[in-house]
């Protein structure tokens, strides 16, 4: 049976292509740093020395954490550096295996797979001015954003949102952008009506403004509600958590549907409250997955016929004319037929 899922991996760059990879870098990992409360970074190079596939600023790269643990990291590090990747961890309290795996049993000197690097979160270069907003451990593409803005002169102003100082991860890193009034921290106490104002901050909208935010749930809706009037065009989240109004809806309220695999004619019933993953993994394939949830990008699949019901906070319109997230999406036909 097939292994579905990592096509956009293969993908160093922008365009999503179909090509199902496995992990194809072996990582050694250099070094590791405390970086803020709860935060690591680990210093990522090729183990045999080489060069690393290049990247843009607000890639991420998918880590092999531990046996069947995928999780997604963001590169934070400068998009012009070739010899190494840096990623950032929070341990969260309710870490689902990756972060705790990453903090307890990794040193240096240990060996990890990943895959190279995608881009869902790119940075758009025709805007006149980017406006970044990070929340907490959302800093980390977002930090990656401000290098490659440095380096290209271009216009920005980063917000950089955390509950206190020792929360906030590369501050030293940043404090000269600060100085120079191109970052500015903001401390809420853990208590968010005392951090930064959203609403009022980005209320006016300045043609050419292009907003990209990253950061807790609660953090990403309140941004998301303040922009509601903004072009959506001109506003890009990363998540790595589902809102709760977009949870995979998994009830018996959802519409039965069948999908097919183009190169064998399998067809499978969906029901209501299954995925088409789920449906797949009960008829012997392999999927590969990770957030399960719609924002990782994992499961990409190339679809030939049928119109998906997407549910995913990661493709846009022109990806999801060839592909579907098929860990969340459903069919708005009866039948679906993935490129498989
Ligand atoms: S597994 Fe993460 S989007 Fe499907």
């Amino acid at each position: 049976m097939p292994i579905i899922g990592a096509a956009a991996q293969c993908d160093e760059e922008v365009a999503i292509s179909k090509a199902v990879c496995q992990p194809t870098l072996r990582l050694s990992v250099r070094s590791i740093t405390y970086e803020a409360k709860d935060i690591l970074s680990f210093e990522l190079v090729d183990s045999e020395g080489a060069s690393l596939p290049a990247f843009t600023a607000g890639a991420h790269i998918d880590v092999h954490v531990a046996d069947g643990l995928i999780r997604q990291y963001s590169l934070c590090n400068d998009p012009a550096e070739r010899g190494r990747y840096l990623i950032a961890v929070l341990n969260e309290a309710e870490s689902r295996g990756g972060s705790l795996a990453l903090h307890k049993t990794i040193q240096e000197g240990d060996l990890l797979e990943a895959s190279k690097p995608q881009n869902h979160f790119r940075l758009n270069y025709q805007a006149s001015r980017h406006m970044l907003f990070a929340g907490g451990i959302g800093v980390t593409p977002i930090i990656s954003m401000v290098a490659e803005l440095e380096a290209r002169g271009a216009e920005y102003l980063m917000h950089y949102c955390t509950r206190n100082p020792e929360m906030t991860a590369f501050k030293r890193l940043l404090d000269p952008l600060a100085e120079r009034g191109k970052v500015r921290f903001h401390h809420d106490g853990g208590k968010p009506s005392n951090g930064l104002d959203l609403a009022s901050t980005l209320r006016e909208y300045v043609p050419g403004d292009h907003l990209y935010c990253c950061g807790p749930a609660g953090f990403m809706t309140a941004t998301a509600n303040a922009v509601a009037h903004w072009p959506t065009e001109a506003v890009h989240f990363e998540y790595f958590s589902t809102p709760d109004d977009k949870q995979v809806d998994k009830t018996e309220s959802e519409t039965p549907f069948q999908v097919s695999i183009a190169s064998t004619g399998d067809v499978f019933d969906v029901p209501a409250n299954r995925t088409i993953i789920e449906v797949l993994r009960e008829n012997g394939y392999t999927v590969e997955t990770s957030c399960e949830e719609g924002f990782c990008g994992t499961c990409i699949t190339k679809y030939v016929e049928g119109v998906p019901d997407h549910r995913d906070m990661v493709l846009d319109d022109d990806d999801r004319s060839d592909f579907v997230l098929i860990c969340c999406a459903r069919s708005k036909t009866p039948i679906l037929v993935l490129d498989l």
